[in-house]
């Protein structure tokens, strides 16, 4: 049983006026969402940095419009309110950055080998260990106004709190023996974003290095999901914009910015 204290999420601890993202943070114990917060106080504060957390969440919102399940005491859900100085075309590699953070946050302070499945599901042992959801707002000159990263990690869920729907694909750092409570992974991750942040998009090349090495997509036999149209490939390499190039059985090459893509042997893809 973890001491409650490591697992507690108190914002005076986990803030620091030494990093841009963390410098202020909000602990609640229920929000419908973390990005939703972080949205609201977005327009009133304007803040850069700024990092919410909760304890639980009422409508966790996961990517393409499904909800995020969000057990209370179960998961650390955590968003970030970023004002990068990139023009909106880079900003989107931004959520592919925030994979590798993530990975090298769990790594550090979870001591396990985190995976990404394009473009930034992130793997433990071929499970989703946790989900990242960023959101773009748009001044009214067309402009980049912030980017609200939201990430959902898996901390304790047992199997039968994830459900027989989720069961099958969704794994916790709990279900691995790993007893880290979620202040000190929250810690990790915002030392981490903090990081990209001073970053971000300068060493590109190093975090899409680094991203390549953790892909578990690359090499596969994937289905790409467009609209009503199911396209069968090889995942090939991923592009300098994080973009995932596929190989048809024609031989001819594409590259997938969007989309829905299941890879083979992954996540109940058979
Ligand atoms: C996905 O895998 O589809 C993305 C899931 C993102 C979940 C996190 S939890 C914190 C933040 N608040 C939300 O409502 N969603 C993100």
């Amino acid at each position: 049983m973890l001491p409650r204290e490591e697992d507690m999420l108190i914002a005076e601890r986990l803030a620091s006026p030494h990093r841009v993202v963390g410098r202020e943070v909000v602990c609640l114990t229920q929000v419908d969402s973390t990005n939703e917060e972080c949205r609201r106080r977005a327009a009133g504060e304007r803040q850069n940095g700024l990092a919410v957390c909760a304890d639980g969440q009422t409508r966790g919102r996961g990517r393409r419009g499904r909800d995020f399940q969000s057990l209370p005491g179960r998961g650390l859900y955590l968003s970030v309110l970023l004002r990068p100085n990139a023009p909106l075309s880079e900003v989107s590699a931004i959520t592919a950055w925030t994979a590798v953070a993530v990975c090298r946050g769990l790594e550090r302070a979870a001591g396990v080998r985190a995976d990404i499945k394009w473009p930034n599901d992130i793997l433990l042992e071929g499970k989703k260990l946790c989900g990242i959801l960023t959101e773009l707002g748009v001044g009214e000159n067309g402009t980049l106004d912030y980017v609200i990263i939201g990430i959902g990690v898996n901390v304790r869920q047992s199997e039968a709190e994830f459900g027989p729907e989720l069961a099958p694909i969704a794994t916790s750092l709990a279900q691995h023996g790993v007893t880290l409570g979620r202040g000190a992974l929250a810690q990790a991750l915002l030392e981490e974003l903090d990081a990209l942040y001073r970053d971000f998009p300068r060493e590109s090349a190093a975090y899409l290095a680094e991203y390549r090495r953790r892909c578990v997509t690359l090499g596969r036999e994937v289905t790409v999901l467009r609209g009503s149209a199911a396209t069968r490939a090889t995942a090939l390499d991923i592009d300098g914009g994080f973009g995932l190039v596929i190989g048809l059985p024609d031989g001819t090459r594409q590259t997938v910015t969007s989309g829905e893509v299941s890879v083979r042997g992954l996540l109940g893809y058979g």
